[in-house]
């Protein structure tokens, strides 16, 4: 599997502590175990991409800090090419604070520092990987103009774009009809649209010009929306302990997926292992599977992709 994955997005370090309940308004509760875990969406999907045996690059920003540095080895780890990851002196490594229930349900607020550097100059400096990718890997967690940049040059080139839109915001149909495939959550879906139900969020963001959609539905699976067909992936059954990241697990396997030569429902359902798989361990990359796991989880479910190897 060789078609290249192209990241443009942000990287975080979590600050995680784990609690009995997410805690309201005005309430202080004593939490559990605090842990710094590698993170932000970006490097997430990048992350969720490698592991699945894509090549990946990635276009972001650090600061030039201890994350920052730990970080950059993490990816670097993984296999990821991070020469166009910039470290600025402008601003900290962004963090995202992060609690965890015991049911795994979770709150993230995010401190963007670096990530808001991110400009089109990075992009223009790293302009020959939009030409080498097969699919470009979006987020919301970087400047709105670097993502319009990102969309330009990825139409330059001719390379498919995967949009994450998180956190969400609404995006007009001028950005929403260069995207080949908008990969929301359902409560993303709400927010982009301001809708009250998912079938008028669907339909909204038809009639924006989203030409593919694939709703993230967490234990329900995903709904694929394309080509005037809707195809309903159920999720698998696993044991859910943590769901930080599990979006990133679907978004990253499924661009590897489509990078590698797959269909949109075959790469959607290799997105469905990797997060069924995500949200069985803790934290945000250490719990993104590798390949080998996803075959063998695959195979017991009797379910194949039949992703190129
Ligand atoms: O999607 C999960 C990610 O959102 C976390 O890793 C956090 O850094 C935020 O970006």
């Amino acid at each position: 599997m060789n078609g290249k994955v192209l990241v443009v997005g942000s990287l975080n370090m979590d600050l995680v502590v784990n609690t009995a309940h997410l805690p309201q308004t005005g309430e202080t509760i004593l939490g559990g175990r605090f842990a710094t875990i590698p993170g932000g969406k970006g490097a997430n999907q990048a992350v969720a991409a490698a592991r699945m045996g894509a090549p990946v690059s990635m276009i972001g920003c650090v600061g030039a800090d201890g994350f920052g540095a730990e970080l950059l080895r993490g990816a670097a780890q993984d296999g990821i090419d991070t020469r166009a990851i910039t470290v600025e002196t402008g601003a900290p490594t962004g963090i995202a604070l992060i609690t965890v229930d015991a049911e795994g349900r979770n709150t993230i607020v995010v401190a963007s520092g670096a990530n808001q550097l991110l400009s089109p100059l990075h992009l223009l400096a790293a302009k020959a990987a939009f030409s080498a990718a097969e699919v470009l890997v979006i987020q919301l967690e970087i400047p709105p103009e670097t993502v319009g940049a990102a969309l330009a040059l990825a139409a330059e080139h001719g390379t498919r774009v995967v949009l994450n839109p998180a956190p969400a915001r609404p995006l007009g149909a001028e950005i929403l009809s260069q995207v080949d495939i908008l990969i929301p959550n359902e409560v993303e879906a709400l927010q982009m649209t301001g809708t009250a139900t998912l079938e008028a969020a669907i339909e909204t963001l038809l009639a924006q010009g989203v030409r593919n959609l694939i709703l993230t539905l967490g234990e329900q699976g995903a709904l694929l929306v394309s080509g005037g067909q809707r195809m309903h992936l159920p999720a698998y059954p696993v044991r859910a302990v943590d769901t930080v990241a599990a979006g990133d697990a679907f978004v990253g396997a499924f661009a590897a997926g489509l990078a590698g030569g797959l269909e949109l429902e075959a790469a959607a359902r290799l997105g469905n292992a990797a997060a069924a798989l995500s949200v069985t361990r803790a934290g945000a990359q250490p719990s993104l599977p590798r390949r080998i796991e996803v075959d063998a989880f695959l195979q017991e479910q009797g379910d194949t992709p039949g992703l190129p190897r």
